[in-house]
């Protein structure tokens, strides 16, 4: 199975699957010097960890996270940095119970990657789902970690912003309240109705969908590369390869289709500080795939989890029909997990255009430096 690397200067690879020893991954391309301890990464993992309240799978992973390589102490400081090799990270599996996934050895679950990890390999590790399951994904987050050191100044927060079909009204947005809810929710009000909701989901034995809004502030003007380099199409790119997400949008996405022209234009004016100040921030801060120095929004939508306590019928690999009723450990509504997985997906997308942006013309070029020649 190739193709378990994503970005190009900054590159992560992750390896292991749900039910193995443990999982982990490699990122290649940081920069030397910069401070990184556990620490750093930990914070991040935690958010994502499962079994932190009634609306997420009860499977106990404590996802705490090694550094095996690529940074050392700096003689000079005293303090752990990079030293621009190949950082190893690593998280062992501690709750993997393959006796939940029995019946479903020989049987395909609808809505998972099972008959089309078995229509292609002619092999799949049924145990969680292998490299499907979304175990991996905790590596992405700890990779994101690292991501976020080499963006230094730039922020970057996700929301949920609809659970199911109930969504935030975005006039009561607080990013204070993101984490004092169980669904980093940013509508105090929204989040108890979603309680509620996702309550009766969970004790139907059934799941729902969610959409995630994400949020990059301090982004520089200049990161992407236009044609096939674009900011926007390699975020697209980053937040659709995570397990579930269905859709993807950048700015107004899906709903430019209604607007005028004169609607979706961000109008330009000089700002008082010398610097070009946009209007509006329809396009989600990316023009022609480059970065304008506005703030980048992506938002992505996660499909409901397939597995679900209600049976639903399918095949097993020998063509006999059968039905399928998911006993094991799972989530109502995968998209609250998904939030500190998109987050981080933007970061290494980010280092990755930032680092290019650095190689590719230096620190010297852009705007206004050649409007006096
Ligand atoms: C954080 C996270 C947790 C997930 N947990 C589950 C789960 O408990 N049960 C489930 O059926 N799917 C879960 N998924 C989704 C599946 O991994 C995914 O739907 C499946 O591998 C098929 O891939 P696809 O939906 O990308 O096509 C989760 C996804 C994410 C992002």
């Amino acid at each position: 199975m190739s193709h378990n690397t994503f970005g190009h200067l900054f590159r992560v690879t992750t390896w292991g699957e749900s039910h193995g020893p443990a999982i982990g991954c490699v990122v290649d391309g940081c920069p030397p010097l910069i401070p990184l301890v556990e620490a750093d990464l930990q914070g991040f993992l935690d958010k994502r960890r499962p079994g932190q309240s009634r609306f997420t799978t009860q499977r106990q992973e404590p996802d705490q996270v090694k550094i095996l390589s690529g940074v050392m102490i700096d003689d000079q400081t005293g303090v752990q940095v990079t030293t621009g090799t190949p950082i190893g990270l690593f998280i062992e599996n501690v709750d993997q119970r393959s006796k939940d996934y029995g019946e479903i050895r020989n049987a395909y679950r609808p809505g998972h990657a099972d008959y089309a990890y078995d229509v292609k390999y002619g092999i799949r590790d049924y145990r969680g789902g292998g490299r499907s399951s979304a175990r991996e994904t905790a590596m992405r987050v700890a990779a994101g970690g690292v991501a976020r050191k080499v963006l230094g100044g730039v922020t970057i927060r996700g929301a949920l912003v609809q659970m199911g079909p109930h969504k935030i009204d975005r006039a009561n947005w607080n990013w204070n309240e993101v984490d004092n809810n169980a669904f980093f929710c940013p509508d105090a009000k929204a989040a108890k109705v979603w309680e509620d909701y996702l309550d009766g989901v969970r004790k139907a034995g059934s799941s729902c969908g969610a959409v995630i809004e994400l949020v990059a502030d301090g982004v520089a003007p200049g990161w992407g590369a236009p044609i096939y380099g674009k900011l926007d199409a390699e975020l697209a790119s980053a937040l659709m390869s995570i397990n579930a997400v269905k859709a993807v949008e950048i700015g107004d996405g899906m709903a430019v289709a209604a607007l005028t022209g004169e609607d979706n234009a961000d109008e330009m004016r000089m700002g008082n500080d010398g610097r070009p100040l946009f209007l509006s921030n329809h396009a989600g801060g990316v023009l022609g795939g480059v970065s304008t120095g506005q703030p980048i929004i992506a938002r992505f939508a996660v499909k409901p989890t397939s597995s679900i306590l209600t049976p639903r019928r399918s095949i097993d690999r020998f063509g006999a029909e059968t039905e399928i009723r998911t006993k094991g450990r799972h989530d109502p509504c995968v998209g609250i997990r998904a939030v500190p997985v998109g987050e981080a997906m933007m970061a290494i997308a980010l280092a990755d255009a930032f680092l290019r942006h650095r190689g590719h013309v230096g620190a010297g070029a852009g705007w206004p430096s050649r409007q006096s020649e």
